[in-house]
């Protein structure tokens, strides 16, 4: 397993600075966090590892492959997979169409083309229906298997969400506020999750405002700030630093 590394990644819009001269490693095996307040350039940053926004400055490394100018298709296929904040799902679909979709960077013939001819074409591909349910399985979605994606509860579209993101089988998982709308409950059963997949070797970026949920799970955490990486370090360390403090306060910066 590859550690993403970003070095000295920064992104324009117009007047606006979004994201400035970031340094940022997400190695495998573990759970790293970037929190930061609203605005402070979280998405920016995971848009641009994924080949949605070009960088302004900057390169992003995949172990040893250079995928600063990748495509979307290139860097997903090359391991890195993501869940977005806003849920992107087809609502229509099953739960468990969800996440077989999630299957299709590694299928030659377009999973796609053969979900749009559901549902006889279901039958000619078992093995990743199978490899879907062992998901559904790990995140407790089995009995929503049949469900239309679009009726289940928020918190449950995050999971299918998810469970799709992992089908690809990357070696590093983005996820940008992953339990957003959750209660703690909820929370920490997606944070076992979160765990295994750590210890299955993935290297996982946490983006998340709940910073207890953070604490608990990473060893390191980054704080962005109007798009400056203002502070790195322990949640213990980051959470004491003055200047961190102030960003969150709305305090001088
Ligand atoms: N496509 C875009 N065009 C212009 N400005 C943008 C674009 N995307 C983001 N921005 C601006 O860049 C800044 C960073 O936004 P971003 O969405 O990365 O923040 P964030 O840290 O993810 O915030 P939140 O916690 O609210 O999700 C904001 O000022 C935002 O308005
Ligand atoms: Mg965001």
């Amino acid at each position: 397993m590859a550690a993403l590394v970003l070095n000295n990644v920064s992104k324009r819009f117009g007047g606006l600075l979004a994201v400035s001269d970031v340094n940022l490693e997400v190695p495998p095996g573990r759970i790293t966090g970037l929190i930061g307040p609203n605005g402070a350039g979280k998405t920016t940053v995971v848009n641009m590892i994924t080949g949605l926004l070009k960088l302004t400055t900057g390169n992003i490394l995949l172990g040893d492959r250079d995928i600063t100018t990748a495509e979307a298709h290139e860097v997903a296929f090359a391991g890195v997979s993501r869940t977005f904040q806003n849920i992107r799902l087809l609502p229509e679909a099953t739960v468990l169409e969800n996440v077989v979709i999630g299957f299709h960077v590694h299928v030659k013939s377009s999973l796609f083309a053969q979900l749009l001819g559901l549902p006889s074409s279901l039958r000619e591909s078992p093995k990743l229906f199978e490899r879907g349910w062992q998901l559904l399985e790990r995140f407790g979605m089995t009995r929503f298997a049949d469900h239309p994606a679009g009726g289940l509860a928020y918190g449950h579209q995050r999971r299918v969400e998810m469970m799709r993101a992992v089908a690809t089988d990357p070696q590093i998982l983005l996820l940008d506020e992953p339990v957003a709308g959750m209660n703690d409950v909820e929370a920490a059963e997606l944070g076992t999750v979160f765990n295994e997949l750590a210890a299955s070797g993935i290297g996982l970026l946490l983006i998340e405002h709940n910073i207890r949920f953070v604490n608990q799970l990473c060893q390191k955490v980054y704080v962005l700030d109007s798009g400056a990486m203002i502070a790195q370090g322990t949640p213990q360390e980051v959470m004491h630093n003055p200047a961190v403090i102030a960003a969150y306060l709305g305090g001088k910066k």
